[in-house]
Formats: C-alpha cells, structure tokens, sequence
C-alpha cells in the first residue's frame, strides 16, 4: 500500500515535472556554485592558453582524440562549446547548470562538485592530421608535421598518432579527470579517444620536482622562460601566440636504473642526484660550463650526459613533464616512466635536441620512446567574444 501511495507520488511528480510545473524537485542537484574560495591562480582568458607557461600543477590527464567527421563546421561549433565549458570548469562552475528534470542524465557528471578548482588549466592543440581529414590542408602550418622517427624510437600504435589534444592539469587528479570527461562527453559523434595518460608531479613549495630516477627534472626551464618570446610563442600566421606541443610516452626502467650505483647515475645526467647542481658546479640554476675540466683534463659533466648533449644543441625548449605510473608490465616490472612535454616556438626545436641525444645519451640505457604526439596549440581565449582556434576557422 505505502509502495503504492509513493509510486502513485512518483508518477504524479514525473507528470508535473514534464509539463514544467516543478521547477526544483525534491531531489534536484545543486549547481556548482562560484564562491571565493573557487578562485583560480590562472586565468582563463589571455594572449596564451593556460597550462604552457603556468608553473606545473600537481597532476594531469592528457587525452588524444581522433575526429569521427570530416565536417569542418561541426568541430568549428564543437571548439565554441570547448570554449564555454572550459571557462566554466576552471572558474569552479559546473559545465552547465543542473535542469530541474530528474529523468534526464544530470547536465555535468557530478565528480568535482563541493571540490574547488585547485588551479585546474585546459590546453588544445591540433595535429597535422586534423588538417588533413577536414579537408583544410592548405591552413597547416608548414612545420606541423609529423615527428620524424628517431633512433631507438619503439613507438607503439597505442600511444602515438591523433588529431586534438587536450591537456588538463590541476593540483587534483579527479579535478583533472572531471575536466577531460566532460568534454569528450559533448562530443560523442565528432570525436573518439585515441590514448590518454594520467600523470604527477611531486615537489615542495617552488622546488623542481624530481622524476622517477630521483633527480631534479625541470632545472634548465628558468632559463627558457626568461626568453619564452623566442623559445615558446609562435609568432606569426593564424597560430600567432600558440605553441608547439611535443609528447613522448617514454618508459623508465626503474629496475635496472635502481640497481646502477650513485656516481654512474650522476654521469648519466651530468648532474648530482641530490643538489641538483651540474657536476663541477655548485648549485643548482649554476651557469653551465661545459668545458670546465677536472684536475686529470677530462670534462667534469661527461659528454654523454643527458644534459651535456641537451644543452650543447644550444636550442631551448620549455619543458612541462609528469611521471606516471600505471600498473605491471608483461615482464612483471613496474610500467612507469615520464610523460614528457615540452612547449616550442618552432617543432625543429624538439627535433634538434632529440636527434643529439640520439644514440649516444647515456640515459638511453635506461629509457625507451614508446609514444609520440606534435600538436599546434592553439592562441589564447582574449574574452567572451573569441574561442579556441577562431584565428585558424575564421579563415574556412
Ligand atoms: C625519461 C626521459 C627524460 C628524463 C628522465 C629527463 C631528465 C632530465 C634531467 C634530470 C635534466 C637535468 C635538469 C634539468 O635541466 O631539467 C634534463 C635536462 C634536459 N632535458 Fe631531459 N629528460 C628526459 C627526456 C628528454 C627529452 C626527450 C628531451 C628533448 C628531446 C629532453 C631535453 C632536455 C633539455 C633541453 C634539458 C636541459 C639542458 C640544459 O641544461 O640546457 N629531455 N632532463
């Protein structure tokens, strides 16, 4: 009978409901709301996405998409809801409003409700691909391309190739992932997932993080900043205040790198394990000198050090990597590694310093490129009247 009586009140709702003559049912979601304390360090709008000069958050969850259309308008229109949800999700709001209907799917998935921002960035970017399968060849960059296969690449179908990145980074991992899914979420039928990586990033207060061999990972980035006009920003065409984007999934082997003792760990780097100073230098954003020599002549950073070779390409780059951990490999070792990131003016960049630590990088015993991504990221959102890539679609 009761069963009856709340069945009966159930239906009598839904009818009320449908006919929009409740506005706020019982059991209605409140809306993330904008409070104080959902500010958020990074602003959304500016001459440059988010997430490329902004200091690394804690976390990320990058996703490749590949289009499921070759229709340019639709993903024009798909960029201009991207625009309003990202806006939304980085200033702590839902990405839409909850409705008052309960038997429709809630408008946002509901994992980062109560939670705050926690300084959540989004970042776009598109590959040579995405041109191709729209159709808008002739609007490619000339040097978005393709990265060309390099030595000892192992480079695996599962983590390479795709046609639009995003980058969602925030000092909460469930922030992050929230981000991602509700984006892809609106945009089943234009596009599918290709691959997609979690990852973090550890570090007291401003020190550099350190990557999974324990070293400090990011020291060389201070210099890269002070000149980021000529090292990170595209400076003319459509993609005038963007950036290139260049991914590698690439896998540590902590095992055999645990098992390598102190010294020829620093070798490899060039540089001490704890301080972070280069070897022959004292601290840790020391002037490099890579021809300072010890006492029996020989160049005290080896010359197959990681950051001897890196450095002496004389290109910079601005490099934003995780570490990530996911699960057992087939060998029963840990599947871990870095998913680098680095943010260049020009691809070549990349490409330079990649190819000088070729075969010869003494960390090379330790590491293998299994993924591989080169993304144009888009300019800045100015204000509520631009979107992301309304430079490159205001030209189809
Ligand atoms: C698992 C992969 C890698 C690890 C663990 C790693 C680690 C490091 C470490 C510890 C340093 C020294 C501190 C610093 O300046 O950050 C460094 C420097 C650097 N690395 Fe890597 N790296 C990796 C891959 C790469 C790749 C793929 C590139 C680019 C193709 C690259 C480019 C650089 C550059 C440009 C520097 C700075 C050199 C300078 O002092 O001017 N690294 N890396």
């Amino acid at each position: 009978m009761a069963e009856n009586t709340s069945r009966r009140d159930f239906l009598k709702h839904t009818a009320l409901v449908g006919a929009g003559l409740l506005s706020a049912p019982a059991f209605g979601l409140e809306s993330r709301q904008q409070n104080p304390t959902f500010q958020n360090k990074y602003n959304f709008y500016g001459e440059h996405q988010a997430g490329i000069v902004t200091p690394a958050q804690k976390h990320i969850y990058f996703l490749v998409l590949e289009l499921d259309t070759h229709d340019v308008s639709k993903i024009k229109a798909l960029f201009k809801t991207w625009t309003e949800y990202s806006r939304n999700l980085t200033t702590g709001k839902n990405v839409k409003p909850y409705g008052s209907n309960p038997y429709l799917p809630p408008a946002d998935t509901g994992e980062a409700d109560s939670l705050n921002t926690h300084d959540l960035t989004l970042t776009f970017g598109v590959s040579q691909s995405f041109f191709q399968k729209l159709g808008i060849e002739k609007h490619k960059p000339a040097e978005l391309n393709d990265l060309p296969h390099f030595p000892r690449d192992q480079l695996q179908a599962d983590y390479t190739g795709g046609d639009i990145c995003i980058q969602a980074c925030a000092d909460d991992p469930q922030v992050a992932f929230h981000a991602v899914r509700n984006l892809v979420r609106v945009a089943r039928g234009e596009v599918k997932m290709k691959w997609s990586q979690m990852g973090f990033n550890s570090f007291l207060n401003n020190d550099t993080p350190r990557n999974l061999f324990g070293f400090k990972d990011g020291t060389a980035n201070a210099d890269s900043l002070k000149e980021q006009e000529k090292v990170v920003w595209v400076q003319d065409g459509w993609l005038k205040g963007g950036s290139y984007l260049a991914v590698r999934r690439v896998k540590m082997f902590l095992e055999t790198w645990d098992r390598t003792h102190l010294q020829s760990q620093e070798e490899t780097f060039g540089r001490h394990r704890d301080s972070g100073a280069a070897l022959g230098h004292k601290h840790e954003f020391d002037k490099l000198d890579l021809e300072k020599k010890d006492e029996k002549g020989n160049p005290v950073m080896p010359e197959i050090s990681h950051t001897h070779l890196a450095h002496k390409s004389g290109v910079k780059m601005l490099r934003r990597s995780f570490s990530y951990s996911s699960g057992i490999d087939d060998k029963g070792q840990f599947d871990s590694g870095l998913l680098f990131i680095s943010f260049q003016q020009s691809p070549e960049q990349f490409i330079k310093i990649q190819n000088r630590l070729g075969n010869i990088d003494k960390m090379n015993e330790y590491i293998t490129h299994i993924g591989s991504g080169l993304f144009a990221c888009f300019a800045g959102v100015k204000d509520e009247n631009d979107y992301l890539g309304k430079a490159l679609f205001e030209l189809i």
